[in-house]
């Protein structure tokens, strides 16, 4: 039960009495679904307070209104919305309540699809995440009134010291607090390290199949794109990368995504200088480094390029989507400082500030060892679904399927010859109310010529127990004539 908020209720008075306006404009707000059953009106006073009104004129109003079924008054708590709609109202229009919020089942009655569950890439294990101790730290800060007015654009510094700590430990990224920008998720971060970097027409390399989310950037800003091939197990094709005048490279260097393939350090240093000598800028997406099962991880190219003092062409991003969860909309990117005002300008222009009280509650998240905590925990159960994903593959589809990806992040991706195309692969199984991605999904350039085909499976969401049965459940998708 809510109360009511009087919103934009407001009177004809035109052709009626204040009374009359006043019970028409409620009835309205009522048989609209704008009003829900069962919530709480203003009281009288309230609402005379707030229409300029007598405290009678509301009185008699909710009195006609009571009369005719719309609301009811109980003793001592006031007038709610009534159970019982007016007859001739049934069916009219739908309320609004009713729909709102609420994704419609299909017209076989089917639930919705779920685009986080069965092998959605992308998504971590959300059942696992502590949301508890998360809910405390959040209460710990929703009360503090120097977070409820405006804000620093670049974001939390108690974040944005606590970031720095974390990626010099973790990702060896060479940053204080005053180079992290704190944005919405690393698409933002991404949006505007292109915008702050290029301009409309500028070349950008950008690794081929990768990251969609970066090919909708680079149409909305009018770049050119510079496809650099990836492939299977040798990854970037770095003599393209080097022989280029492009302004700009995006790159997932530590797992490419979604090839899942790495970049050695050799071939980072190699496009370090690269973008030296050439004075373009190195855009390095870090989204899922937290997980690597065969090795330990390789340091970042930001960092390397800092150790070599090379670091004021590399823009670090970084998002806690995959070591938290999706819909915390948290990201950052770590700057030159040459180019933290020019970013600031963008932010400011396009979002402004970012939320306040998650930003300090995600600052004692990673200060009280709670992110460590959990990326340890997931880095073995991850491991674990690796694993599982690899012995159902085999089980259910013996060597008609071949495993490309190296043994990290939260996906793997498996390619086949002949058979069934990747998209009616996906489709059958999406009917199964399970997400298989095709390939062709992360192509820029379609209709490649390629002569196999692929699909990203992602492991992250999906419970432990669960793999086998739903791995036979897209083999037999796979197999149906
Ligand atoms: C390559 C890549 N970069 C970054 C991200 C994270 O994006 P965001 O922080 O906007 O959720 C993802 C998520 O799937 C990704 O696949």
């Amino acid at each position: 039960m809510q109360p009511i908020d009087i919103g934009d209720l407001s009177l004809d008075l035109s052709k009626t009495t204040r009374q009359n306006a006043l019970f028409h404009a409620i009835r309205e707000k009522i048989v609209r679904g704008f009003w829900s059953k069962g919530n709480k009106l203003p009281s009288t006073r309230k609402l005379a307070l707030e229409l300029d009104v007598s405290r009678n004129t509301v009185i008699f109003a909710y009195e006609q209104l009571v009369s005719e079924g719309y609301i009811e008054s109980r003793k001592g708590a006031g007038y709610f919305v009534s159970i019982e709609q007016p007859e001739y109202y049934l069916g009219t229009s739908k309320a609004l309540s009713e729909t709102v919020g609420k994704e419609p089942n299909d017209a076989n009655g089917k639930a919705p699809f779920d685009v986080n569950q069965g092998f959605a890439p992308g998504v971590p294990d959300l059942q696992a995440f502590p949301f508890a101790k998360w809910q405390r730290l959040l209460q710990r800060h929703v009360t503090r009134l120097n977070l409820a007015g405006n804000q620093q654009v670049q974001g939390s510094i108690a974040l944005r010291e606590a970031l720095s700590h974390y990626l010099a430990s973790s990702r060896s990224v060479h940053c204080d607090y005053s180079r992290i920008i704190i944005t919405v998720g690393a698409q933002q971060a991404l949006s505007i390290a292109l915008m702050a970097t290029l301009k409309a027409g500028d070349e950008v390399l950008m690794e081929e199949p990768g990251y969609r989310q970066v090919h909708k950037i680079i149409d909305l800003l009018q770049l050119q794109m510079q496809p650099v091939p990836v492939r299977e197990k040798q990854g970037l094709c770095l003599d393209k990368v080097l022989a280029s005048q492009a302004h700009a490279l995006y790159v997932t260097p530590s797992n490419q995504y979604p090839m899942g393939t790495t970049l050695t350090t050799e071939q980072r240093l190699k496009i370090i200088d690269w973008a030296k000598q050439k004075q373009a800028w190195i855009i390095e997406d870090d989204y899922d480094s937290e997980f690597q099962f065969a090795h330990r991880p390789y340091t970042s190219m930001q960092g390397l390029a800092g150790k070599l003092e090379q670091d004021e062409r590399v823009i670090y991003v970084g998002s806690l989507s995959k070591v938290m969860f999706n819909g915390l909309r948290i990201g950052y990117m770590v700057v030159p400082k040459q180019l933290v005002p020019r970013c600031l300008e963008i932010k400011d222009a396009i979002t402004g500030d970012s939320p306040t009280h998650t930003q300090e509650a995600l600052a004692d998240f990673i200060n009280e060892g709670d992110l460590l905590r959990h990326i340890r925990k997931m880095r073995r159960l991850y491991k674990q679904k690796h694993e599982a994903m690899l012995t159902a593959l085999e089980r259910e589809f013996g060597q008609d399927l071949e495993v490309i990806s190296q043994a990290a992040g939260l996906h793997v991706t498996v390619k086949w010859y002949g058979g069934i195309s990747e998209q009616d692969w996906s489709e059958r199984a999406e009917r199964e109310n399970i997400v298989v991605r095709p390939f062709s999904f992360y192509e820029y350039t379609k209709n490649n010529g390629r002569d196999w085909r692929a699909v990203v499976l992602g492991f992250g969401n999906i419970p432990l127990e669960q793999i086998p049965q739903k791995m036979r459940a897209i083999a037999q998708v796979f197999y149906r004539e």
